[in-house]
């Protein structure tokens, strides 16, 4: 482990000497807790804050079409056979990303455990399970689970999924994971400390999933059970459709490396970022990046170009993610509310942003691939996120999502 001298040389060659400011006042144990954090913390994450605060150049786009809602309805039967002789023959399994703290939507435990329902006892973990078990139930087969914690809330998720008996889900096909961390820092590039002995550090983003998956050991396991297809979704849209049998189908029958469900955007403004080609390659721009020309744009058939919102919810190849596994994926720079210990020693529980987190995302992996079906769904089925309490993306519109679809809450 690190000795006094060689933590306070990292932390100055990052300009951070404040972590260090109290150590000589700490006791045995948190002098220990203190250096393993400085150790193990990848400081080159700060690099990020240097110049374009992105720091992501981008490439020429260009639009990309979808298998529409109607060209889906046309072939459904062709792709459900393929999707489901696919998921019957062990070749799909299912990655939930878990780790977010979900700040928006301000519940102190895992998104996952908060109750959707109102008279049911209806969580927001339950309603996925019972989503794959409606594939389960159709393809008489159990689809492995992979479920993404971080350090933060993997105890709870655990705890809660057992107390739960997996919520009827076999136990043997679910396995968790831990995602990596990464300083956080205040809008002057401090690292925020939580207390005297650590360092604040917060889940580094949901794009580090298949590597984490990987260093977890599970690689073997996704070998061993012979599965060519990751379906790769996000914990709070509650409608979400898993290893959905006619889009695992109508990626394979496109012969496309990769596929992503996508909704037709409600107005050019929306802000949703928009699968489209960057540089001949699948690739997502985010709304703030589009310009207004881009955002306007019309095709020959009268509709919006840059036309099809992604909803996290993406079809990997294996064999490609094997491939990329090793390669660095961009860091984004977000602002976040993070709690911190301020000058006085007092904790501090911000009310709003009060510094940024470091995240690589999914949806760069999107870029990596040679190509990617875009496929349409209908956004009231399927798209009923969970990202605050009211408002839009809210636990009040899910809940009346959850309705329209017949659920009973
Ligand atoms: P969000 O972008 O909504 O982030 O995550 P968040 O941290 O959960 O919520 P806010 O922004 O603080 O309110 C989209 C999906 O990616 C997962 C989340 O759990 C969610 O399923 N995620 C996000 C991770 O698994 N790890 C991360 O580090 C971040």
């Amino acid at each position: 482990m690190l000795d006094r001298e060689k933590a306070s040389g990292i932390v100055a060659e990052y300009k951070q000497e404040h972590i260090m400011k109290y150590f000589d006042e700490l006791n045995e144990e948190e002098k220990e807790e203190l250096l393993k954090q400085i150790e193990i913390t990848d400081f080159s994450v700060l690099s990020n804050l240097d110049g374009n605060k992105e720091n992501i150049a981008r490439g020429t786009f260009e639009p990309l079409g979808a298998v529409t809602i109607d060209d889906i309805s046309a072939n459904s039967s062709e792709y459900i056979a393929i999707g489901t002789e696919a998921i019957k023959a062990g070749k799909a399994a299912a990655v939930l990303l878990a780790g977010g703290q979900g700040t928006r939507l301000g519940f102190d435990k895992p998104k996952g455990m908060f109750k959707i329902g109102v008279e049911q006892e209806l969580y927001i973990f339950q309603c996925l399970i019972n989503n794959l078990m409606d594939v389960v139930k159709l393809t008489g087969t159990w689809i492995p689970l992979y479920i993404m914690t971080s350090e933060k809330n993997n105890k709870d998720t655990i705890d809660f999924f057992e107390e739960k008996n997996y919520f009827g889900y076999a136990p043997e096909y679910i396995r968790f994971f831990i995602q990596d961390m990464a300083p956080s820092v205040d809008f002057d590039g401090k690292i925020l400390m939580e207390s005297r002995s650590k360092i604040s550090v917060s889940p580094n983003g949901n794009g580090g999933w298949f590597s984490s998956l990987v260093r977890a050991g599970l690689l073997n396991d996704i070998r061993s059970k012979g599965v060519e297809w990751i379906n790769v979704f996000a914990v709070d849209n509650v409608l979400q459709r898993i290893c959905d049998p006619s889009f695992i189908g109508a990626v394979i029958k496109s012969g496309l490396q990769s596929g992503s469900k996508v909704v037709s955007k409600a107005a050019p403004e929306e802000k949703v970022g928009v699968l489209c080609l960057e540089d001949g390659k699948p690739s997502i721009v985010e709304y703030y990046e589009m310009t207004d020309e881009m955002r306007t744009l019309v095709n020959e058939k009268g509709e919006l170009a840059y036309k099809y919102g992604v909803i996290l919810n993406y079809l990997f190849n294996v064999a490609k993610l094997e491939e990329i596994c090793d390669q660095k994926l961009p860091v984004h720079i977000v602002d976040k509310k993070i709690p911190f210990m301020d000058e006085e020693g007092n904790y501090i529980i911000p009310t709003s942003p009060n510094g940024h987190k470091f995240e690589t995302l999914v949806l760069d992996m999107v870029h990596m691939q040679d190509s990617c079906l875009a496929y349409e769904v209908i956004r009231e089925k399927e798209f009923a996120p969970v990202k605050n309490a009211t408002g839009v993306d809210s636990v009040d519109s899910a809940r009346e999502l959850l309705k329209a679809n017949g659920i009973k809450i």
